[in-house]
């Protein structure tokens, strides 16, 4: 071991445990592939500005989390802690909701950095996938969305989430309500900072978990009973698109966010078998986020869901994903001539298409056979000096133990042909 560790918070992924992680971005993104999200990826960071603005001054995410710095030509930025600002950054600078059919329809993947405290499932560095549709205002994208997200999950084999349903309204209905639930938080019995959050951000209160403050939000005022009408005919059209489709959801008016640029639907993906942090995933509609950027209005819609904690969520259930063994073919050269020999024969499967690796470093046929079964190989293809002047291989099924001659020049092939049936 050397002197250096991991960062605070941090981890790494390492074989053969990352196949997991790499399992669950591909299983997230196949979804979005067939419903027509085009891949991005932006850099890993952009202007604090751009965070300040999109994802809100009074956040927790900007105010204590962020990893800002200047750099020595004097700009201001910032890790990203999130995809969303940046990936509509991106589309309204390449101008693709200009170009084409709306909405826009992209997907990402990538590392995230959160300056918050460690714990498990909570992470300063971690990955996300995520999807966002640019540029229209239609509840079956928002449906569609959440659809896709449960499909992945599903496709996993995940069971155990449930899925929590809310609408913040929008800028016609929400300044009432946020008027009236700041008159209700003004008459409780809140410390400093709490009161403070009042007037800045009032629902961030609602969401406060301590045993003290949820005691007496029981009769807080609640947004689904002050939505306006357009925006409550919305929602009710998301939830009948869902339960049409068969996703279950549970309504949660008092469902949250801590990003500040959310209007009408939000969700989240949660997984009970993970304590604290049991947010598996989230998003929602941010109507109003292109125009606070400067650009033209976009209505959009999207979500994140979190690798790391996807991951945690399949190992509370117990749940094994069919990897397939990185090794299908073991090659042991006995001597200098069957080196050249076999390491012919392994560029030649690969190229076939078939995983195959090669004992390196001249070892002895009994180290080789270890790392021949520790690989995992359905076969070992052995040859030494005698093996190969009669022009032959020995090929070895790891599984019946059976081994039989096979003419060199027929070796990849009858491998090939094996491993396929
Ligand atoms: P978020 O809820 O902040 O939303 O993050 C989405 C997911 O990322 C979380 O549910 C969680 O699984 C994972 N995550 C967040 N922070 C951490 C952490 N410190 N350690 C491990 N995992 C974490 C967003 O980021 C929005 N951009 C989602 C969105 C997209 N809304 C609209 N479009």
């Amino acid at each position: 071991m050397s002197t250096f560790k991991a960062p605070k918070g941090t981890y790494d992924l390492l074989p053969p445990a990352s196949r997991q992680h790499l399992a669950v971005r591909e299983a997230i993104a196949a979804p979005l592939r067939t419903a027509g999200y085009g891949y991005i990826e932006t850099p890993g960071f952009e202007s604090v500005e751009l965070f300040a603005r999109g994802v809100g001054e009074s956040t927790d995410i900007v105010t204590k989390e962020m990893y800002a710095f200047e750099t020595k030509g004097g700009d201001r930025l910032a890790l990203r802690p999130e995809g969303t600002a940046s990936v509509l950054r991106a589309a309204l600078e390449g101008g693709l909701h200009k170009a084409g059919n709306l909405p826009v329809k992209l997907w990402y993947s990538g590392s995230y950095y959160r300056y918050e405290r460690p714990q498990k499932g909570r992470y300063r560095h971690f990955a996300q996938v995520g999807a966002e549709a640019l540029g229209i205002e239609d509840p079956a994208v928002d449906a569609e969305l959440i659809i896709l997200a449960d499909q992945a999950y599903r496709s996993l084999g995940l069971r155990t989430y449930r899925i929590l349903l809310n609408s913040l309204g929008d800028q016609r209905c929400r300044p009432a309500y946020r008027a009236t639930l700041q008159d209700f938080l003004r008459g409780l019995d809140l410390d400093e900072e709490t009161r403070r959050r009042i007037d800045i951000n009032p629902l961030r209160v609602l969401d406060d978990k301590r045993e003290s403050v949820r005691r007496q939000l029981t009769g807080a005022p609640l947004i689904v009973d002050h939505l306006c009408d357009d925006c409550r005919a919305y929602h009710d059209q998301v939830r009948e698109l869902l339960t049409a489709e068969g996703v279950a959801f549970e309504d949660d008016p008092r469902l949250v966010r801590g990003l500040d640029y959310y209007t009408r639907t939000t969700f989240e993906f949660v997984h009970d078998g993970l304590g604290s942090q049991s947010a598996v995933g989230g998003g929602g509609r941010y109507d109003g986020l292109s125009e606070m950027l400067g650009g033209p209005a976009l209505p959009s819609v999207g979500w994140a869901l979190g690798v790391d904690r996807t991951v945690l969520a399949l190992e509370a259930e117990g749940v094994e994903l069919p990897l397939p063994p990185t090794t299908s073919v073991y090659a042991i050269p006995l001597g200098e001539k069957a080196r050249t020999t076999l390491f012919s024969l392994v560029t030649t499967l690969r190229k076939a298409g078939v995983a195959a690796d090669f004992s390196y470093g001249g070892r002895g046929l009994k180290g080789a056979m270890k790392a021949a079964n520790r690989s995992g190989a359905a076969y070992t293809v052995v040859a030494g000096e005698r093996d190969l002047a009669e022009g032959v291989v020995q090929l070895k099924d790891m599984e019946s133990g059976e081994q039989v001659p096979v003419p060199v020049a027929e070796a990849a092939e009858e491998l090939e042909r094996r491993l396929r049936g």
